[in-house]
């Protein structure tokens, strides 16, 4: 898909025909037909190109809401079972008190902003550098998100950069030794049952290696000596909402890079991010392969609806 611009990448990616389009371009009919026939309703109704337009323009009244702005049927008429599902989990969410240590609630705001339209869109790429077109609006969020992610964290930018990307706090973590280790270099992980985790390299008592961490790195329980050239690498997925409160201490004093999960005490939509030093260490240009690791090492299109439930939630950190 690489090196495809605008609308024939985007169809070129969809295994059916999808509503695309971007600005300035008017609404293919062939398209548009498309959308009534194929995938959005099941009920027998007369899409026109002007009823099309008419609701698209309804969508610029409601973010995601009750989902009403959207084409198509609702969830409850599309498919009963997953909207009961949803409804006994939302039932058992605010009827029983089973929070787990590092679950959270994600306000109202967050969740419209996760449900909204930014899910239709591929970005591969970072601001700017995309690799087709109608990304302007895409790339304007990623870089409040990225903003609000260094100022919540109290780090400034000339120093620290973010990607705002990794698709929760587990690749956040691949990616970072991705970008800075070669297969089977020694990675030193804070034991499992000393506060660590799984991504940090853990290996069972019997020796399996569990996770991805595990099986392409060797890991040990750490020790740091820093003259042995070692990056200090602090997941904070746990506390990142009392970091940003100022209430514990603050990790980007001494750490090289802080990769976090956004969806425990933020209080934001599933996902991770990777802060990094800007300055090289040990001569490694942490950015670049940072950003490198995380698209295309890693990770495709990113997940905009998550960047903007992100952003959101940062304002509020
Ligand atoms: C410290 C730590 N890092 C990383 C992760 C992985 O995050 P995710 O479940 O979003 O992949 C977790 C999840 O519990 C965690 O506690």
């Amino acid at each position: 898909m690489q090196g495809c611009t605008g609308v024939a990448a985007a169809m070129m990616s969809c295994s059916f025909p999808q509503p695309c389009w971007s600005k300035g371009m008017n609404f293919p009919s062939k398209v548009c037909a498309s959308i009534s026939s194929n995938a959005l309703s099941t009920r027998p109704q007369v899409t026109t190109f002007s009823n099309v337009k008419k609701s698209l323009k309804a969508s610029h009244i409601g973010v995601g809401g009750d989902g009403s702005s959207f084409l198509g049927p609702s969830l409850s008429e599309a498919d009963s079972e997953v909207h009961a599902i949803i409804n006994k989990e939302k039932d058992r969410q605010f009827k029983s008190f089973d929070l787990i240590a590092f679950e959270n609630f994600a306000p109202r705001a967050v969740m419209e902003a996760v449900g909204s339209c930014l899910t239709n869109k591929y970005s591969e790429g970072l601001p700017s550098n995309r690799y087709y077109a109608g990304n302007e609006h895409i790339d304007e969020l990623e870089i409040l998100c990225q903003e609000r992610a260094l100022a919540a964290f109290h780090v400034d930018g000339k120093n620290w950069g973010v990607n705002v990307q990794p698709l929760s706090g587990s690749p956040a973590n691949l990616a970072v030794y991705t970008a800075i280790l070669k297969p089977h270099d020694l990675l030193m992980d804070l034991e499992l049952t000393h506060g660590g985790h799984l991504t940090h390299g853990h290996i069972t008592p019997r020796g399996i290696r569990v996770s991805a961490s595990s099986i392409y790195f060797e890991s040990k329980p750490y020790r740091l000596d820093e003259s042995t050239g070692a990056f200090l690498m602090m997941d904070m997925a746990h506390i990142s909402g009392l970091v940003a409160a100022s209430v514990v201490n603050n990790p980007f004093e001494f750490c090289d890079i802080v990769t976090t999960t956004t969806h425990k005490s933020l209080r934001g939509p599933r996902g991770g991010r990777i802060f990094f030093k800007k300055d090289s260490v040990h001569g490694v240009d942490l950015e670049s392969a940072i950003n490198k690791a995380v698209f295309p090492g890693l990770q495709g299109g990113p997940h905009n609806h998550k960047i903007a439930g992100l952003a959101v939630c940062l304002k509020n950190a």
